[in-house]
């Protein structure tokens, strides 16, 4: 291989993280653009290597770090997180730096790395608030829980104004370029919303405290662990979480279905025209044709999320199930639903999504929107009143 190379990101700051451009599945999200596992290496009187990678990309991360030092030089490894795409690496690393203690949350990163990887590494356990010289540099490190398991911690480096965020801030990219203005806002930030919808949209509240516990502190630039760094839109991506994380949702409307024979298909569209009627912005979703973690992107800014599905084997489809229990588990606050579906002889699938949506506790003020065999012009034009009927005065309300 040809050698590889690392990044200087601030003086003395390098950036020496993995590049996993063929990732495309990450534990069931559609990562399109591949993504990286970032570490820093900070240069001062004790070298610091703020986070490893996946394990395999131990060997490319050595790589780079052995183009500036020689790794038994380097005082401390902080690990922000223990999951294993930043831990991964772990012992390959301080097999190589024999010299360093490693960096962690007590008790909760403490307690996680020792089941990962044994308890003989020379831990040095961190509260939030906790400070660590290495020469011309104090680092510190606050924790933020949930954001994304309980031992997650960030670092802060007041000498370089730069926040190593970990996880937060993060996008699933894979690029050659390592500043979020070298690759173009608009992808960036909808890989950053892709990636908030599908991992930290569960822990709102977390993000809200842990925003709270960064606000002191006085930054150009955060480094997180996947993707680009933010140093031309810091402020956008504040902004953004600060959006994300508030529940708030846009008068914007998502459809979403699976069909056997086209009624609940037929209804899908008819409910979206309902939704153009009211001068709402939809988006239909066959479940088909569209992966669900895209549509959970488009879910943390919609307000009404209708979900539709036939009946089959006298419950709802199991892709629709899916759909249902992968949107529980991401718990968007605040949402109304609305769920449909055709039916024979038996009303269960679309009575199956409204107990599903209900466990979501999503508000479903037009009930249950159901409709007998094939579909008719009046039985549509029944079901596009019903919507306009309930959604109609909310959306007045919202104005
Ligand atoms: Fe990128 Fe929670 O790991």
């Amino acid at each position: 291989m040809a050698m590889l190379r690392a990044a200087e990101v601030k003086p003395d700051v390098w950036w020496v993280g993995g590049i996993d451009w063929n990732e495309r599945n990450f534990h069931g999200y559609t990562t399109e653009r591949g993504s990286t596992y970032n570490a820093y290496l900070i240069l001062d009187e004790k070298t610091t290597l703020v986070d490893t990678c996946k394990g395999e990309f131990a060997q490319e991360m050595m790589e780079r770090i052995r183009t500036i030092i020689d790794p038994a030089e380097i005082s401390y490894i902080i690990a922000n997180h223990v999951e294993m795409d930043h831990s991964g690496a772990l012992p390959v690393v301080a097999k190589a730096c024999p010299n360093a203690q490693i960096v962690c949350s007590g008790p909760q990163g403490l307690r996680g790395l020792s089941a990962h990887y044994g308890e003989n590494f020379n831990f040095l356990p961190v509260k939030s608030g906790d400070t660590l010289s290495i020469g011309k540099r104090t680092l510190q490190f606050v924790h933020t829980p949930m954001v994304h398991w309980p031992d997650n911690m960030v670092t802060y480096s007041a000498y370089d104004k730069v926040l190593f965020s970990n996880d937060a801030f993060g996008q699933h990219f894979a690029s050659s370029k390592r500043f979020d203005d070298e690759v173009g806002l608009p992808e960036v930030m909808a890989q950053a919303k892709k990636y908030y919808a599908n991992i930290v949209m569960p822990y709102g509240k977390n993000v809200r405290a842990a925003l709270d516990g960064l606000a002191g502190l006085e930054f150009d630039m955060i480094a997180p662990s996947h993707g680009v760094i933010w140093r031309s839109h810091v402020k956008d991506v504040l902004e953004k979480y600060a959006l994300w994380c508030s529940g708030e949702a846009e008068e914007y409307a998502l459809v979403i279905y699976d069909s056997m024979w086209h009624t609940t298909e037929a209804m899908a569209r008819a409910i979206t025209e309902a939704f153009m009627e009211m001068g709402i912005p939809a988006r239909l979703f066959d479940l088909k044709a569209n992966h669900m973690s895209d549509i959970m992107t488009e879910v943390l800014s919609a307000r009404y999320v209708a979900v539709g599905s036939p009946t089959l084997n006298k419950q709802m489809m199991p892709t629709v199930a899916a759909f249902l229990c992968y949107m529980k588990g991401l718990a968007p606050e605040g949402r109304v639903g609305i769920p449909f579906g055709s039916y024979g002889w038996m009303q269960a699938g679309p009575k199956d999504v409204a107990t599903a949506l209900e466990a979501c506790k999503f508000q479903l003020p037009c009930g249950v929107i159901t409709h007998q065999w094939v579909e008719t012009p009046e039985g549509l034009d029944a079901v596009r009143d019903a919507v306009m009927a309930a959604i109609g005065p909310l959306h007045d309300e919202a104005r």
